[in-house]
């Protein structure tokens, strides 16, 4: 059963940044490469700097993007073009527990699949 779901995971990773890549336009966001600037930033800060900032929760700290790019107590939890291996990417999807933003609402598949699509393209900033 476990196994089953860090397959459906990764594939629905894959299948998002396939679809933020090369999938129809359907979206303003999906119409360019998300930058942190732009996209990233405000999304992050919208629903995950009350925790991650500051000290930061796990000493990860998400309000500015040389944090973001830095990690935390597990490390770096971007990896630029390998959204599948970010555990930043697993905790958001819930394929590593607990999901986040912790006890709160799920991202939107679109705002996911954004995050995936910036990883993918290397995290610019
Ligand atoms: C309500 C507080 C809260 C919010 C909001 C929140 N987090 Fe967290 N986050 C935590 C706590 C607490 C931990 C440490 C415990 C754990 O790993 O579950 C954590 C851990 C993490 C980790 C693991 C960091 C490491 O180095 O181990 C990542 C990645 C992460 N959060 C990403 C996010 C993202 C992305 C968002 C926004 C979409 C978010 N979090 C929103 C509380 C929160």
């Amino acid at each position: 059963m476990r196994r089953l779901r860090v397959v459906l995971a990764a594939g629905l990773v894959a299948g998002l940044s396939v679809l933020g890549l090369v999938g129809p336009v359907t979206t303003a966001t999906a119409q360019m490469t998300p930058t942190w600037t732009a996209n990233i930033g405000p999304l992050f800060a919208a629903n995950c700097t009350n925790c991650h900032s500051g000290a930061g929760r796990a000493g990860l700290r998400l309000n500015t993007y040389a944090n973001a790019i830095a990690g935390g107590n597990s490390g770096p939890a971007l990896i630029a073009g390998n959204p599948a291996g970010s555990l930043l990417m697993q905790r958001i999807t819930g394929q590593v527990p607990p999901q986040m933003p912790r006890g709160g609402t799920p991202l939107s598949a679109a705002d996911i699949a954004m995050v995936a699509a910036w990883i993918q393209a290397g995290m610019p900033e």
